[in-house]
C-alpha cells in the first residue's frame, strides 16, 4: 500500500462578534449592501472551522496527519486569537470586511505553513445555519 490519499477534516469552534462595513463605502450603501449586518455594534456568531488535510495513509498508524499537533496549531493560531473577540478589531481585518469569504481565507493562511503532516486541502467555515463558506488556497509547497 503504497502512496494511498486520504483526506480527514477536524472541526473547531469560536464564538466572535462582526460588524459587516466597507471603509472606503459610504454609511448608506454600507447600509444598503450589508443591511442588518453593518449595524454599528455589531452582532455575534458561533463559528465552525471545518479544517480537511490531505496526506498519504501513513502504513503503521492508518492515518494522514497528527491530529494532535493540528489541534494544536488551530488551537493557537486561531481559537485563541478569535474566540470571544471582535473580529472587526483583530489586526487582520482593520482594511477587509470580516466575511465569512475573507475569514476562511484568513484562516487557511494562518495555518497552511504550519501543517505537520500532510497538505491543507480546504477550509470551511459555518457561520449561520444558512450560511457555509469555503476557501482553497495554493499549496505552500
Ligand atoms: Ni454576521
Amino acid at each position: 500500500m503504497m502512496n494511498v490519499q486520504a483526506y480527514v477534516t477536524r472541526q473547531y469552534r469560536f464564538c466572535a462578534a462582526h460588524r459587516l462595513h466597507a471603509k472606503e463605502l459610504s454609511d448608506d450603501v454600507n447600509r444598503k449592501v450589508f443591511g442588518k449586518c453593518n449595524n454599528p455594534n455589531g452582532h455575534g456568531h458561533n463559528y465552525t472551522v471545518l479544517v480537511t488535510v490531505r496526506g498519504t495513509i501513513n502504513p503503521q498508524t492508518g492515518d494522514v496527519t497528527d491530529r494532535e499537533r493540528l489541534d494544536h496549531l488551530v488551537a493557537t493560531k486561531i481559537v485563541e486569537r478569535f474566540d470571544h473577540r471582535h473580529l472587526n478589531h483583530d489586526s487582520a481585518f482593520q482594511d477587509v470586511v470580516t466575511t465569512g469569504e475573507n475569514l476562511a481565507k484568513f484562516i487557511w493562511d494562518e495555518l497552511v505553513g504550519g501543517i505537520a503532516i500532510g497538505q491543507l486541502e480546504k477550509i470551511g467555515l459555518i457561520e449561520t445555519r444558512d450560511n457555509y463558506f469555503e476557501y482553497q488556497g495554493e499549496p505552500c509547497r
